[in-house]
């Protein structure tokens, strides 16, 4: 089964960026359905949809919105994270570059539906040419008169402003943007409260991914239930992965969610099999920060039963033997990559981005960096294993924000599911560095069913 087009649906429509072509393909009509339904109807359709949110954490979109506080006299804000910054993500930056108007319509609608009349759009700031393609489709959007003052005389006004960023993975953390909006430093706030009562200027915000806000046109032309129709379980409507890594066809896809992930890997639709013949080491399926999975925990979950790309089975047996859907961010290994290094290079990352706040964050990614970076050259020690295990122990659930749990989890899911690979290292020292571990138990697919048989 190949992809499930809703959001990409249009993407090899030529012009498909402008105005006048995204309109001639049904542009714009949600939002014309969308002015005809009270603001409750609309929250209606995205609750029954059954839309969770597309930036990571998979937070019901429909019920965030309904938290959102309505004090007499304040301003309510929406606000668009396009951060994109997660290594292995870039979906957002796919949809916004080649159809830019589906994320504007999206937050046309989601903006009526919440009540705000001034809405943001924050985005990295690396993805500059981004910025002058969205900001052209706003400049269209508002001649056509989808933006302005009593848009189609709905009675309701609405601006859209682009803030960039200045490349702070942190400023992805949904106070941290809102700082970085109110033209402060990056800092996450503590929470509570949360920004639904207290955000943008102390205004009441939601804040949602880019992928959410642009699956809300679909969700509102379809319905919500016919929406909830595609996917499985809670797993519902289509999700977009960026697959990268050791494959023969990275790119950006779109799934309804009931593939297993043996067929997203090999299968021509998808990724088209590991490139040059290698055979699957490992995959972090939902960005850097979510667990790396070995090949035979990838394919099959604990139990053996087929593992499938969606919430529920990507985080079957919780972090002991699954991970997460993550941010979509799909990164597959083969047997020749180094996973010691590979676990380096991630810490490095996040060791970079830690904002400073809190210690466990602070001075554990400094850690978990350093003795990484030492095993990975071949001068490590046996204890560095454990040593390891208990620095991330020790960031895991004590900090403000979830990027320490987002530097932990990594480390702890290679020493759970590799350290033999990082006992070999150390024993093997400086050698190693001209060895290949290669596979171990790690099966490939076609192992794993003979197994099965
Ligand atoms: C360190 C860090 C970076 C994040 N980066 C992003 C990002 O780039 N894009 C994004 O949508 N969410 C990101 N998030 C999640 C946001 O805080 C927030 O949950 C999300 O934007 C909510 O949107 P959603 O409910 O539509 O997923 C990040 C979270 C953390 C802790
Ligand atoms: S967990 Fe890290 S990034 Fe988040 S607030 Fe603390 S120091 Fe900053």
């Amino acid at each position: 089964m190949g992809e499930t087009l809703l959001l990409l649906k249009h993407r090899n429509v030529p012009g498909i960026r402008k105005y006048d072509v995204y309109r001639e393909h049904d542009g714009y009509k949600a939002v014309e359905k969308a002015f005809n339904m009270t603001t409750d109807e609309v929250l209606e359709e995205v609750k029954t949809s059954g839309l969770r949110g597309r930036g990571g954490a998979g937070f019901p979109t429909g019920l965030k919105w309904s938290f959102i506080a309505k004090p007499e006299g304040v301003p309510r804000h929406l606000v668009v994270n396009a951060d994109e910054s997660e290594p292995g993500t870039f979906k957002d930056r796919f949809l916004m570059e080649h159809i830019p108007h589906l994320l504007i319509e999206g937050i046309i609608i989601s903006s009526y539906c919440l009540g705000s009349n001034v809405s943001y759009i924050y985005i990295r700031g690396e993805y500059g040419w981004i910025i002058d393609i969205l900001e052209e489709a706003i400049a269209e959007a508002k001649a056509n008169g989808w933006l302005g003052k009593n848009i189609k005389n709905s009675g309701f006004d609405l601006e859209i402003y682009v803030h960039p960023g200045a490349g702070a993975y942190i400023c992805g953390e949904e106070t941290a943007l809102l700082e970085s909006i109110e033209g402060k430093r990056g800092n996450p706030r503590i929470k509570p409260p949360f920004p639904a009562v207290k955000g943008l200027w102390q205004r009441p915000t939601v804040v949602n991914n880019v992928e959410s806000i642009a699956s809300v046109g679909p969700i509102i032309n379809m319905g919500g239930a016919e929406y909830a129709k595609i996917g499985v379980g809670r797993s519902t409507g289509t999700k977009l992965i960026s697959a990268c890594g050791n494959i023969n066809k990275p790119g950006v896809y779109e799934i309804d969610m009931t593939q297993t992930v043996e067929e997203f890997i090999y299968s021509d639709d998808f990724c088209g099999g590991i490139a040059n013949g290698k055979r699957l080491k490992a995959c972090i399926p939902g960005g850097s920060s979510v667990p790396m999975l070995p090949a035979n925990l990838l394919l099959r979950t604990a139990k053996g039963e087929p593992r499938y790309m969606n919430y529920e089975s990507l985080s079957d047996g919780g972090f002991q033997t699954g991970s997460m859907l993550g941010s979509g961010g799909f990164i597959v290994l083969d047997e020749d990559q180094d996973i010691v290094y590979h676990t380096y290079t991630i810490s490095r990352f996040y060791r970079h981005e830690s904002c400073g706040q809190c210690s466990p964050c602070r001075e554990g990614t400094h850690w978990l960096e350093k003795i990484l970076k030492r095993m990975s050259e071949g001068h490590g020690k046996m204890s560095d294993i454990d040593l390891l295990w208990r620095v991330q122990g020790n960031i895991e659930g004590n900090t403000i924000c979830p990027l320490g749990d987002a530097a932990a989890w990594p480390v702890a899911s290679v020493i759970r599911h590799f350290r033999d690979e990082f006992e070999w290292r150390v024993l093997n020292g400086e050698a190693a560095l001209n060895m290949r571990y290669g596979l171990a138990h790690y099966a490939d697919p076609i192992e794993l069913n003979k197994e099965a048989e």
